[in-house]
């Protein structure tokens, strides 16, 4: 059955966000790298590629329904930021805003009764609880730690490792 055109033009603005999320997350691990926070900068590098792989599951996918998936030219991102806590909260609101994103996709499948797309949507709707739960834990970390140098170099640290997968 043919996308309707109300899910393709939702999915098509949820492709806007996953694509800027990588230009974003980008732009902070640039920010990091320069303020020689080398964990926090590998966390936004992976973190920016995961964005790509999510956009292209949505490009994928209207193309898989015989849709047309619309490539946005991204905006240049943010390198600079005036502080990590900034940073990582700028990384939770975006997150936050991918997450309602994704339920506007789905209410708009719903609406229309597209089982297949509602199917699709809930490894997204799964993934936002991961990526939430990051954004929010290691916001709320740094906004307890910033002003301990050594503090936050332990937990550059222990990002890093985990953005390694050690
Ligand atoms: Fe694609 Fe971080 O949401």
């Amino acid at each position: 059955m043919a996308l309707h055109k109300d899910v393709e033009a939702v999915l098509n603005r949820q492709l806007v966000k996953e694509f800027d999320a990588e230009m974003v997350y980008l732009g902070m691990a640039i920010y990091f790298d320069k303020e020689l926070y080398k964990g926090f900068a590998a966390w936004f590098r992976k973190q920016s590629s995961e964005e790509r792989t999510h956009a292209m599951r949505l490009v994928d996918y209207i193309l898989d329904r015989g849709g047309n998936p619309i490539i946005p030219a991204v905006a240049a991102p943010k390198i600079d930021y005036g502080s990590a806590v900034e940073a990582f909260n700028a990384a939770l609101a975006h997150e936050q805003a991918n997450t309602a994103g994704i339920y506007e996709c789905l209410a708009t499948a719903q609406k229309v009764n597209d089982p297949a797309t509602v199917e699709m949507l809930q490894w997204f709707v799964k993934e936002q609880v991961e990526e939430e739960k990051w954004a929010e834990e290691y916001a709320r970390m740094v906004e307890k730690i910033h002003n301990s140098i050594g503090g936050m170099y332990q937990f550059d640290h222990r990002v890093g490792k985990v953005a390694r997968g050690e």
